[in-house]
């Protein structure tokens, strides 16, 4: 299906726009085959890199992608623009959506059913169980998977380490220890803290090690009132506190891809966030595994905390339609689940593809996967929109903040708070 050239000219030049007015990169490769505008928050440097990858494929093939791409850590902003462009019309053809989001935008009836793209390429077969379910709505296909990435990780600088006489942290005590001897060192401890993002990044990872996967469970997904309002959640916040001790006083609205770079460069020690830290340090020119070491978030509880990255296919947007099939065949192609995934720090969402080439830490993230997936201990990431809508994870986040941001907040009222917000929450998104 091919749309008239005004149609498709009209798509490039409303997104060029809005991309000049948002500071976003948008970039269109020539093709005649069909073009689909594609709306995402891939805009580090390492993350644009992992999307033009699919550019080119796409284009190698005539058709055109247009990166729509919208700044801002964990999606906010791509969120609403998402929205604003149903009113104006301007659907895109693709959006990254993830978790049970993707569920509620295929109820309003704007999505695409991509059934003929996921039965050609075997998608029951060739995708893990809950990430196959977690892609359909009604018994049909409408998002298509990229990855997995893992949000509980440490990113250590082993130089900066070693001139602090700090050793490798192994459990909570070792690693307070460890941020201790930086300080003492003069290296800002720990890179982050800069936005509510990250540090409900940071507490999803503090909340896996201190309470484990069914308490995470329980807490994240089940939203039991007592698992929420609990000691181990308590003991979490306590834990944050300790964090937040060592985070550079002035970090407040650098974004995570300057703080992994602070990592990078020595001028901090570790920072606390998902593998896509991992595309940056690739990017910079720093091996991950060797010069910045990768470890589990330390604490009493070992798993695996995932998110797959994936975007919902439109209707009633004037991408065309066969470049939509193009975009989401190609995504699960063993060629692009190896290029992409090595520029952008996660790991193939496809079975059976070769990690061969990729990095030490990639290799542990698969094998940890694994371990988990048989150890029952592998989780949807709640900071990463995996666990609950919008609603519930927006009263989750504020009260992480409000606790961040008010010294004065104990761990024990933020964890009643949490219980009670995301229970009113939820009542709210249910009427
Ligand atoms: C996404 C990652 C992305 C990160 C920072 C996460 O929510 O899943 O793909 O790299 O946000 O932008």
């Amino acid at each position: 299906m091919k749309k008239t050239g005004w149609l498709r000219t009209s798509v490039v030049a409303s997104v060029s726009a809005a991309a000049l007015t948002m500071g976003m990169s948008a970039t269109a490769v020539a093709a005649d085959k069909g073009t689909v505008s594609v709306l995402n928050w891939w805009t580090s440097g390492s993350e644009a890199k992992s999307m033009h990858v699919l550019q080119q494929m796409l284009a190698d093939q005539g058709y055109k992608m247009v990166n729509d791409a919208v700044s801002g850590g964990g999606g906010s902003n791509a969120r609403t623009v998402l929205k604003s462009r149903i009113q104006s019309d301007n659907l895109p053809g693709a959006a990254q959506i993830k978790g049970p989001e993707i569920q509620q935008w295929c109820q309003t009836g704007l999505t695409q059913n991509i059934d003929s793209v996921a039965k050609a390429g075997n998608w029951s077969k060739i995708l893990p169980g809950p990430i196959a379910k977690g892609m359909q709505c009604d018994g049909h296909w409408v998002a298509v998977p990229f990855n997995i990435h893992r949000i509980n990780w440490l990113w250590i600088n082993k130089a900066a380490m070693k001139k602090a006489g700090a050793d490798m942290p192994t459990d909570w005590p070792s690693f307070v220890d460890a941020l201790k001897k930086l300080k003492a060192a003069g290296i800002t401890p720990i890179a982050g803290g800069g936005d509510n993002w990250q540090v409900a990044t940071e507490f999803d990872a503090i909340a896996m090690a201190t309470g484990g996967a069914d308490f995470y469970r329980k807490a994240f997904v089940d939203l039991n009132a007592e698992a929420l309002s609990s000691d181990t959640m308590a003991k979490a916040f306590s834990r944050l506190r300790t964090i937040q001790k060592y985070e550079d006083p002035n970090g407040t609205g650098l974004s995570w891809n300057h703080d992994t770079g602070l990592v990078v460069k020595g001028q901090a020690g570790i920072q606390i966030m998902g593998d896509w830290a991992k595309g940056e340090i690739t990017n910079a020119g720093s091996t991950p595994g060797n010069e910045i070491a990768c470890i589990a978030m330390p604490g009493e509880h070992d798993g695996f905390i995932y998110n797959a990255d994936s975007f919902e296919i439109f209707s009633h947007t004037k991408s065309d339609k066969a470049a939509q099939d193009a975009f989401a065949k190609t995504a699960l192609s063993p060629k692009f689940q190896r290029k992409f995934n090595m520029a952008k720090g996660s790991i193939p969402v496809r079975e059976g593809v070769s990690l061969k080439g990729f990095d030490a830490c990639a290799k542990k993230s698969e094998k940890d996967f694994k371990q988990a997936e048989k150890n029952n201990a592998l989780v949807p990431s709640f900071s990463q929109d995996m666990a609950e809508s919008g609603a519930v994870k927006g009263a989750i986040f504020d009260v992480i903040a409000r606790f961040y941001n008010d010294k004065s907040m104990t761990p024990e009222a933020a964890a009643k708070q949490m219980a009670s917000q995301a229970k009113q929450a939820h009542m709210m998104s249910q009427m």
